[in-house]
């Protein structure tokens, strides 16, 4: 890997590239997963289909003004209908494993409060036979951000502890219907999204916010996002104890949660600073992470919030030390992390509230990006932020296998797929080329990590940009939904052959 060549001539109508690769060293472990990723609410479409009930983003994205090309995901890239066609890219990729997500709405239209969905039922287990039958194994989150939107009527979803008992009945079907299958579970994909999102900057549903966001009224205390994740971290525990207690023995598997992740480079050398990319990381990654493997909040967190963090009962404590068995990160970018404790940062700037541990979070210093800054405004290329998260992860948390569960990245594309160069993809290449690399290094030096996620397996739905950002390893074109793949899927196809080991 350390000496892999990519030989890139580029002339104005073409770009040809020799994807050259050594394959002299394995950093990757024997049965390392290499797949792709994707959602259910980003991918599926088919928002009515055989039953399925509304989510919260269904709702949401038919809410006017919320997604910047006024799209949704009614159809997305129609994966509910295409999804043989989607298998046979990712067999052609030569992946071994797929990232996908349930439609909690498909399953339960109404929560625990209708009936079991069967025709959603099937279409999974469909979804997950073809998978196996081309030996890729399925890799599946029950919660990908969408909930149904029943539940978030009748009693404000993740900000009522009802929820517990909604998630452990949804959990529970999806593990007696397809747990024979997947040896796989995610609980969450980015809780700590979720509720930074929905309840604190309210740009993500249910649209609460709190704190320093002034633009947004619906939210109405500085604890929502507390509360909401604290629901989350239960949520999580009472699906591991049912899997734990019922299926996991009969069934084999592991269950496990993704965060996302940015790594907190300190803005100076000063220990103000150091301390405040410390605390930075507290508040978004070790906030769920700590509860879980810990069974209890950061002390960051707790210092700064005092009593406005919630806490957990013995019972709670109890659930919790089931924990997990893997923790999947998403990691894609970088930041600088600045104290706002000890000096004065701008007021009103993201990120000096309480709420976010009082640091400021800044990609620039004296006039330097922390890496390149890339069409995408939230993405800067720092491969050597994945080798540190990695790091990070297995150093606080006891070396627990760790999955990369999303990694790539995302272009703005003006829609019109006439004018794009799909072979033109060289940008993503080198992004995805050197993160692996920085990842084999964490490998090298002892993490435990045991799969590799590409995001994303096609463009989709990328939330408030709508189809506007483009993250696929193939093009689609939104008209006619057709895929193509970009050079970056040829490179990850022989990145894959190269660093598997065959028999
Ligand atoms: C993380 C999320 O899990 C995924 O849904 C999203 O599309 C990617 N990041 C890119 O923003």
């Amino acid at each position: 890997l350390g000496t892999s060549l990519i030989i890139l001539a580029m002339c104005s109508s073409c770009v040809s590239v020799s994807l050259e690769q050594s394959s002299s060293s394995y950093p990757f472990p024997d049965g390392f997963l290499f797949g792709t990723a994707s959602s259910s609410y980003q991918f599926e479409g088919a928002i009515l289909a055989d039953g399925k009930g509304l989510s919260n983003w269904d709702t949401f994205t038919h809410g006017a003004g919320h997604i910047s090309d006024g799209s949704n995901g009614d159809i997305a890239v129609d994966h509910y209908h295409l999804y043989m066609e989607d298998i046979a890219l990712m067999e052609n990729l030569g992946v071994n494993s797929f990232r996908f997500s349930i439609s909690w709405a498909r399953i339960l239209p109404q929560g625990r409060f209708g009936d079991v969905n069967m025709a959603g039922v099937h279409h999974y287990s469909k979804v997950i036979d073809a998978l196996l039958a081309t030996g890729i194994q399925p890799f599946v989150a029950l919660t990908h951000y969408d909930v149904p939107q029943e539940l978030e009527e009748r009693y404000g979803a993740w900000l009522s502890t009802k929820i517990l008992k909604d998630f452990g009945y949804y959990a529970d079907i999806c593990f007696k219907y397809f747990g024979n299958r997947v040896k796989h579970w995610v609980t969450f994909n980015e809780p700590n999204v979720m509720a930074i999102r929905g309840y604190r900057s309210g740009i993500y549903p249910p649209s609460r916010c709190s704190g320093s966001f002034g633009n947004c009224t619906k939210g109405n205390s500085v604890k929502e996002p507390l509360v909401a994740a604290h629901n989350m971290i239960l949520s999580h525990a009472a699906a591991v104890n049912i899997y734990r207690n019922v299926y996991q023995k009969e069934q084999g598997g592991s269950i496990g949660i993704i965060m996302n992740s940015i790594w907190y480079e300190p803005y100076s050398n000063t220990a103000e600073d150091k301390l405040a990319a410390e605390r930075a990381q507290s508040f978004f990654l070790n906030w769920f992470l700590d509860p879980i493997l810990h069974g209890e909040y950061p002390k960051e967190m707790r210092h700064v919030l005092g009593s406005l963090l919630p806490s957990f009962s013995k019972e709670d404590l109890k659930k919790m030390r089931q924990g997990l068995d893997f923790i999947g990160i998403n990691q894609y970018t970088s930041f600088y992390s600045k104290d706002c404790i000890y000096s004065k940062c701008k007021s009103g700037a993201p990120g000096v509230s309480p709420a976010e541990g009082l640091a400021l979070r800044t990609p620039i210093r004296n006039g330097e990006y922390i890496g390149e800054p890339t069409s995408v405004d939230w993405i800067y290329v720092y491969p050597q932020g994945m080798e540190n998260t990695v790091t990070f992860i297995k150093d606080r948390y006891n070396n627990t296998p760790m999955f990369i569960c999303e990694n790539g990245l995302g272009i703005v594309e003006n829609p019109s797929s006439s004018t794009i160069d799909f072979r033109n993809d060289v940008k993503r290449v080198e992004y995805m080329s050197t993160y692996l690399e920085s990842l084999a290094n964490a490998i090298r030096k002892g993490a435990d990590v045991r799969g590799y996620f590409s995001w994303s397996l096609l463009d989709n739905f990328e939330w408030l940009d709508g189809y506007t950002v483009r993250f696929g390893l193939h093009h689609v074109d939104f008209a006619t939904l057709k895929r193509t793949p970009r050079l970056s899927a040829d490179w990850y196809k022989e990145f894959i052959l190269n660093h598997t080991k065959h028999a």
